[in-house]
């Protein structure tokens, strides 16, 4: 049975959740982005939990939270223009791919071996139980393997329907899409993933070009294989029209009477859109359509995140 600790007695949820972290469990954090399956990153047994349950593959890395710059140079190394990146994003949505830090005792498990390790700072009650247990937390996105990032706390509950898992809940997660990954060698950075900070934000704090990963880069990401985050229904992007027997995804004005219709953001707002995303994805998924036909979403700013989610949930899934 899943356990949802409620967030108006904030007090006993984090004290709980160190509880369960202690002792080699997985908890599931709110954070400003998406709910996150988290345990003790230095943990092994409780990192090998996390993939248990997610249905991972193991050569995937895990993103290590910390509750701020000091604990991320225990793991890292931070140059200058990685404290930069710091100082400027955290807490937010920003992780930060660097070389591992002599000092860290992170389970090989986190960083799959790499010489690199994701550290990200969040906001909120994930930085407390963070601060409280005195670890980082190794947490990817609270959902299966592929399928959609979660949202709220009822999210999770129904992704792991029957698994005994303590739930921390807060409101709903405010950014919605997974933070950018952003790789620092030396003095070059590259876009791992698109997400909750832009590019162009990255490129004005440190006046640097944000390369893109060449085509040639193995996956470094779950977020770079080219089927995930995906529903059920197969979904057609950049729809100007719609079936009535099918599900519609709006962006803007434009209005069909589908089966099962939600708009992102009716005044064509992308950020409200983001937050929306995953949790409408979802509800139209829930409603038995066959296919989910999606407005055309403008490529900028956070378009290009969410564009970016969008192509992956529609790709063909035997790819
Ligand atoms: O917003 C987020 O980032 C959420 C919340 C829970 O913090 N977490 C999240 O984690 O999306 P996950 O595991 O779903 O994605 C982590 C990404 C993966 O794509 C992984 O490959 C990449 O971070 N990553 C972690 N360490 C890395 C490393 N050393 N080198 C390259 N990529 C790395
Ligand atoms: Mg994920």
């Amino acid at each position: 049975m899943t356990t949802i600790s409620v967030k108006n007695d904030a007090k006993n949820a984090i004290e709980e959740a160190v509880q369960h972290l202690r002792t080699g469990s997985v908890v599931a954090i709110p954070t400003e982005t998406v709910y996150g399956l988290a345990a003790d990153a230095t943990n092994g047994l409780a990192v090998a939990k996390i993939f248990e349950l997610k249905n991972r593959p193991s050569f995937n890395p895990l993103i290590c939270h910390v509750d701020g710059l000091e604990m991320a140079q225990q793991y890292g190394e931070f140059n200058a223009l990685a404290q930069k990146l710091a100082e400027a994003f955290w807490p937010g949505p920003l992780t930060l791919v660097v070389p591992i830090a002599k000092t860290s005792d992170a389970h090989e498990l986190v960083t799959a071996n790499l010489d690199s390790i994701g550290l990200r700072h969040p906001k909120g009650t994930s930085a407390k139980i963070i601060s409280a247990l005195g670890k980082p937390l190794a947490a990817p996105s609270a959902n299966r393997s592929g399928k959609i990032s979660p949202s709220t706390a009822h999210h999770v509950a129904s992704e792991f329907s029957g698994t005994d898992l303590l739930i921390i809940d807060e409101d709903a997660c405010s950014v919605g899409l997974e933070s950018t990954i952003v790789k620092i060698e030396d003095q070059r950075l590259t876009l791992l993933r698109p997400g909750g900070i832009s590019k162009v934000e990255i490129e004005n704090a440190t006046g640097l070009k944000v390369e893109l990963p060449s085509i040639n880069t193995k996956i470094l990401a779950p977020g770079m294989m080219k089927s995930h985050y995906a529903p059920n229904a197969k979904v057609i992007l950049n729809c100007e029209e719609c079936a009535e027997d099918a599900g519609w995804l709006g962006f803007g004005e434009k209005a069909f009477s589908a089966k099962a219709g939600l708009n992102l953001s009716k005044s064509a707002s992308l950020i409200e859109a983001a937050s929306n995303l995953y949790s409408y994805l979802r509800q139209i998924d829930d409603m038995g359509v066959e296919t989910i036909c999606v407005a055309p979403i403008p490529e900028h700013g956070m378009g290009i995140a969410i564009n970016d989610r969008l192509k992956r949930a529609a790709a063909d899934k035997d790819l």
